[in-house]
């Protein structure tokens, strides 16, 4: 039966250390200059309803190592634009590639996507989860920190899709993650209760410093979703006390790194100062994309 990846939890506590452990791999292969061509005549059709920089580059780059091909397909070009239904554009697609990988508005649509494929089916991000970028986030933290188990995350800014998957992802990990959000923009408390049942770590504050206090980890995101654009000079105004910045970092662990998926508005959300310090790990974090997103491709695919 074909697998599909719409949420973190869609791959067991196990299955994610596999992944890791290959994603390692590969990385430290593609260091010295070793591609093998897993997915020669594989294609991943990708659909982005919304802008990307990483996502596009680290799966299309990711195929290309990997022996395969990836085509980058605007809804705006596809007659998926113009009213095709999504059940018909998922099963003509299941004729002529091996998976797909949507960024869509709407998380039912990649959900819609996925029941009408016989392919595997990837979220690149929808309103609701980011798993591509948690799958990043979690090899970044074991490369930095050398562990998850027992390290405090502060999710510091909006309860957003990436900070929706990270909590979700801490029922794998055994990470505990704590929220520090504005209380209008705090993760669903459905979420976070549906989540503690199913075991995950999670804990929300509106302090942002009580949520960064003695934390292994301080990630955040920007307080402007896309799609939000026109809510920007409320939120920059509601979310300014939650900065990432050398005062609120001063409360964290010694040591502790930053995070942040990126793109970034450079001083809202974070200053010039912290992602451009020795405890930034933004770099790697997008770097990482590329070898988690190959070991998934590889488990969908191979
Ligand atoms: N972090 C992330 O998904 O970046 P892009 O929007 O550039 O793909
Ligand atoms: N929360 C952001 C993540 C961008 C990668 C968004 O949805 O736009």
């Amino acid at each position: 039966m074909k697998k599909d990846f719409l949420s973190i939890l869609d791959i067991s506590r196990e299955e994610l250390a596999n992944l890791i452990a290959h994603a390692r791999k590969l990385k430290e292969e593609r260091r010295v200059g070793i591609h093998t061509p897993v997915l020669a005549n594989k294609t991943l059709g990708m659909i982005f309803e919304k802008s990307s920089t990483r996502t596009r580059i680290s799966f299309e780059t990711g195929m290309f190592e990997l022996g395969g091909h990836a085509l980058f397909l605007n809804p705006k070009d596809m007659q998926l634009g113009r009213g095709e239904a999504i059940c018909d554009t998922a099963r003509v697609m299941t004729r002529f590639v091996s998976a797909i990988m949507i960024r869509a508005n709407r998380h039912d649509e990649v959900q819609e996507l996925a029941v009408h494929a016989d392919i595997p089916v990837i979220n690149g991000l929808s309103d609701k989860e980011h798993p591509c970028q948690i799958l990043a986030d979690i090899m970044t933290i074991e490369e930095r920190l050398f562990r998850t188990d027992g390290i405090k995350v502060a999710w510091i800014g909006d309860g957003n899709n990436v900070c929706t998957s990270l909590i979700l992802s801490t029922i794998l990990t055994g990470m505990e993650v704590i929220v520090g959000s504005p209380k209008e923009f705090a993760p669903k408390e459905d979420l976070v209760k549906e989540s503690l049942e199913k075991g995950a770590k999670v804990r929300v504050v509106t302090d942002p410093f009580e949520a960064a206090r003695d934390a292994d980890v301080v990630m955040t995101d920007t307080w402007i979703s896309m799609g939000q654009e026109d809510e920007i000079d409320r939120r920059r105004e509601i979310f300014m006390p939650y900065q990432v910045n050398k005062d609120l970092l001063s409360v964290a662990k010694p040591g502790a790194i930053v995070m942040h998926c990126l793109p970034a508005h450079r001083n809202w959300e974070i200053t010039d100062e912290v992602i451009d310090s020795k405890e930034s790990a933004v770099w790697d974090q997008a770097e990482n994309r590329l070898h988690v997103q190959k070991a998934l491709l590889v488990r969908l695919l191979a």
